[in-house]
């Protein structure tokens, strides 16, 4: 179990560490994409990229062991760039940074929150009380991906 998590507000200082962690998972996680598209796709997600976007979205951030190990993004109702590194997953921290999201968009106005998820991560957002909508394909930055949109109302 890790301790001493802190859930923080994105700071342009972050940007190269929020780009390595989005750069990890194209490059080695995300296996079932094909690889020409995965470094593609890493080959985008520079430290300026993170700092352009962070212009049009609320990012955050979850340290431990001093370094970021974890981020989410909201954009207007939807939850963008949840990226835990490999060996903090399943310990929490994707809930942590949902539930801090979640209370953001709500307080925003917002009455309900959606996502669109590749699939191996689909059945983490039913765990945390999506609901699959329908299969979806979003293209970013040029490259398509298979996606399912999932749904949450918040209340
Ligand atoms: C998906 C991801 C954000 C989940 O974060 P996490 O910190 O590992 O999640 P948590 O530890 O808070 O898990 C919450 C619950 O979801 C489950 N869960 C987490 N990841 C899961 C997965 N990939 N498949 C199925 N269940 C999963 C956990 O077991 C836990 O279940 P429990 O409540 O029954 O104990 C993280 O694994 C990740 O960054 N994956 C790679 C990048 C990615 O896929 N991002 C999403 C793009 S849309």
């Amino acid at each position: 179990m890790v301790s001493d998590l802190v859930l923080r507000y994105f700071n342009l200082d972050d940007a190269l560490q929020c780009s390595s962690l989005m750069q990890d998972h194209f490059l080695y996680h995300a296996i079932n994409l094909p690889i020409k598209m995965r470094t593609q796709i890493a080959k985008g997600r520079t430290a300026e990229y993170v700092q352009k976007i962070a212009k049009d979205r609320l990012i955050v951030v979850v340290v431990a062991d001093d370094k970021i190990v974890g981020m989410g993004a909201l954009k207007a109702n939807e939850i963008r760039h949840m990226y835990i590194q490999s060996e903090y997953q399943r310990e929490g921290i994707g809930s942590m940074i949902i539930d801090f999201i979640e209370k953001e968009a709500f307080n925003k106005g917002f009455f309900s929150i959606i996502v669109n998820s590749v699939d191996y991560s689909e059945e983490f957002y039913q765990k945390k009380g999506f609901k699959s909508l329908i299969k979806t394909q979003i293209i970013r930055h040029g490259i398509t991906l298979e996606t399912i949109l999932l749904e949450k109302i918040l209340e």
